[in-house]
């Protein structure tokens, strides 16, 4: 048997940067909280090959006192708490002083630092060891650089992705702080190339707009409400607004970005009947409670938090997002939320009473709940008289959805949407697979506000956009115009086709021919009949006749069925005819 030995601190360390350093984009988490707990108005993050070659972070902000720089990459070091009832009344993004002595031991780090009043100082550390705190004369504030993450751990250094990918994940560690932190001017530079440059904001919305666009921030909800003991307030997207992935849902607590399933899966009860399956919600919400009812000392990256009653939070996400919903157009279309799937796994937070439907939640009115009230469905007089479809066939609207055909066999229900979407989805892909996309030109070029990552992927993208008939041209700063659209695209906006592809192709890693099709897939979906869109019967013919186009395969491009046949055997044997 081996001896039983106490690990030298070096290899604690090198064990406790596992769990802390995953890769660069946790380095700019760590070194974004610990600038903006020194009280920045400022903070300039640079990176160099997707952050792997440098990370720098420089702040205003109070600095740390040359004596104390040591410290500062001891492990186990703070100046955020004392006692451990201070672990209660977390007040700080950092806590645990470990971050600086994780990253200096797989990394080179150098520290230059300089509080108000007084002489400047900065240290290395270099894999683990330390040098000697030396004079430095800048500005007040803090400049700390992280150089060639993982270089002297080759087994982890194996493990980072691409440049390309490791920027993305910085990118989006930036973006989730920066959105946390409207009140602090940043910038973001990559490669030489500012990405961000984000002024101090007025408003949360302010801030949103910096990050992804004006037209996207004009556009959110606003929602704000309280229980008393848990505040929530923030925007939501507009379901037509819907997208493709969870990149626009992000929450907070305390100035501290968090993942939590169980809330996101509240957003999605509210926005029932709203949004088709596999669509997202856009969603910025904070949170304020007291710090007694939130432990965010929970995950190693602080990524995770919990909650000490995660119920109240489910409940108040779901009551304010129903109750702004019901009090617009929309309120008509909302279906009833399920109940929640009780241990669905995940963190701690995601586990749901399940008798959470027993006791609905307190509307802010007092009101009966709105989703207990029976949703105004569209009568079924409502729908179009029969139209001739074909021959032996007749074709009836319902409920401003689907399309009930009488065939030879039987009958077909048909999803409008579902299959209007296969369709033009597949003759984009004829036009394209031709080299014959009908374009139109605009008469008036719409334009489009994006955030910088959008900007990168239209000069990314413009040949692939172009060839699905969308000419796309800079117009200078953050602002794009869009001067054609394929005439299969019918009324829809040009904006929204290039808004819901840029969507896709920043969820996407996809590549080549998948890349085109992300494309198409895009604007075909975008462009088709949505449920809810009543047809003259000249339409609904149009769409019966053109579905044999897709006989083949029934289904739409997200694998959604388009229709649904009942043959005349099944309904006799349904009634016992036979
Ligand atoms: N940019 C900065 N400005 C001022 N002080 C800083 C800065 N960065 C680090 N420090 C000081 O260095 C200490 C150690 O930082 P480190 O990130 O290792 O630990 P922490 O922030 O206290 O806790 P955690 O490990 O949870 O991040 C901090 O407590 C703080 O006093
Ligand atoms: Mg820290």
């Amino acid at each position: 048997m081996a001896r039983i030995e106490k690990l030298p601190q070096s290899v604690v360390n090198r064990i406790a940067a596992g769990e802390v350093v995953e890769r660069p984009a946790s380095v700019v988490k760590e070194l974004l909280e610990n600038a903006l707990d020194a009280g920045p108005t400022r903070v300039d993050v640079m990176l160099e090959q997707g952050g792997i070659a440098l990370v720098r972070v420089v702040d205003d902000g109070g600095g740390i006192e040359p004596e104390d720089l040591p410290l500062a990459v001891a492990a186990h070091a703070t100046s955020k708490l004392r006692v451990a009832e201070d672990l209660e009344r977390i007040g700080t993004l950092g806590f645990r002083g470990e971050a600086l002595a994780s990253i200096g031991e797989v990394a080179r780090l150098v520290i230059r630092s300089r509080p108000p009043g007084d002489a400047g100082a900065a240290l290395e550390v270099d894999g683990g060891r330390v040098g000697a705190v030396t004079p430095h004369g800048g500005a007040v504030g803090t400049t700390v650089e992280v150089h060639q993450l993982f270089g002297n751990v080759p087994a982890r250094r194996a493990f980072l992705r691409a440049p390309q990918t490791e920027w993305s994940h910085a990118a989006d560690a930036f973006v989730r702080t920066a959105l946390a932190h409207p009140a602090v001017a940043f910038s973001l530079t990559h490669n030489g190339r500012q990405v961000h440059d984000l002024p101090a904001a007025a408003t949360w919305r302010d801030r949103i707009a910096g990050l992804f666009g004006s037209s996207l921030a004009a556009r959110l909800l606003e929602v704000e409400a309280d229980d008393g003991e848990v505040a929530v307030h923030g925007f939501v997207g507009r379901p037509e607004d819907d997208m493709a992935g969870t990149r626009l849902q992000h929450l907070f607590v305390a100035g501290r970005p968090f993942r939590d399933r169980s809330i996101l899966h509240a957003v999605q009860q509210a926005y029932r009947g709203l949004l088709l399956t596999g669509r997202q919600p856009i969603v910025f919400l904070h949170f304020d409670l007291p710090p007694d009812m939130v432990d965010v000392n929970v995950h190693p990256a602080k990524m995770e938090v919990r909650f000490r009653d995660p119920s109240r939070l489910y409940r108040l996400v779901l009551a304010t997002l129903r109750s702004k919903f019901l009090a617009s157009d929309m309120g008509t279309r909302l279906v009833p939320p399920t109940a929640p799937q009780a241990g669905r796994g995940g963190g701690e937070s995601s586990r749901i009473p399940p008798d959470l439907f027993a006791s609905a939640a307190p509307e802010p009115d007092g009101a009966v709940p709105g989703w207990m009230a029976a949703p105004a469905m569209p009568a079924w007089e409502a729908a179009e008289p029969a139209a001739a479809a074909g021959p032996g066939e007749r074709a009836v609207q319902m409920h401003d959805r689907y399309i009930v055909v009488e065939t030879a066999d039987g009958i077909e229900v048909i999803d409008q949407h579902a299959l209007h979407e296969r369709l033009l989805y597949e003759r984009l892909k004829a036009s394209v697979a031709a080299g014959s996309v009908e374009a139109q030109r605009l008469l008036v070029p719409e334009r489009l506000d994006l955030s910088p990552a959008e900007m990168e992927l239209v000069a990314e993208h413009t040949e692939t956009l172009g060839a699905a008939g969308m000419r796309v041209e800079a117009f200078g700063g953050s602002t794009v115009i869009v001067t054609s659209k394929p005439v299969l695209a019918g009324k829809t906006s040009a904006a929204t086709l290039v808004r819901e592809v840029l969507d896709r192709l920043s969820a996407a890693s996809a590549s080549g021919q998948m890349l085109v099709d992300e494309v198409l897939h895009g604007m075909a979906c975008k462009a088709a009949i949505k449920a809810g869109d009543p047809l003259s019967p000249a339409e609904v013919d149009a769409l019966v006749r053109d579905r044999r186009v897709v006989a083949e395969s029934h289904h739409c491009p997200h694998g959604r069925p388009t229709s649904l046949t009942l043959t005349r055997r099944d309904l006799d044997r349904q009634f016992r005819r036979t």
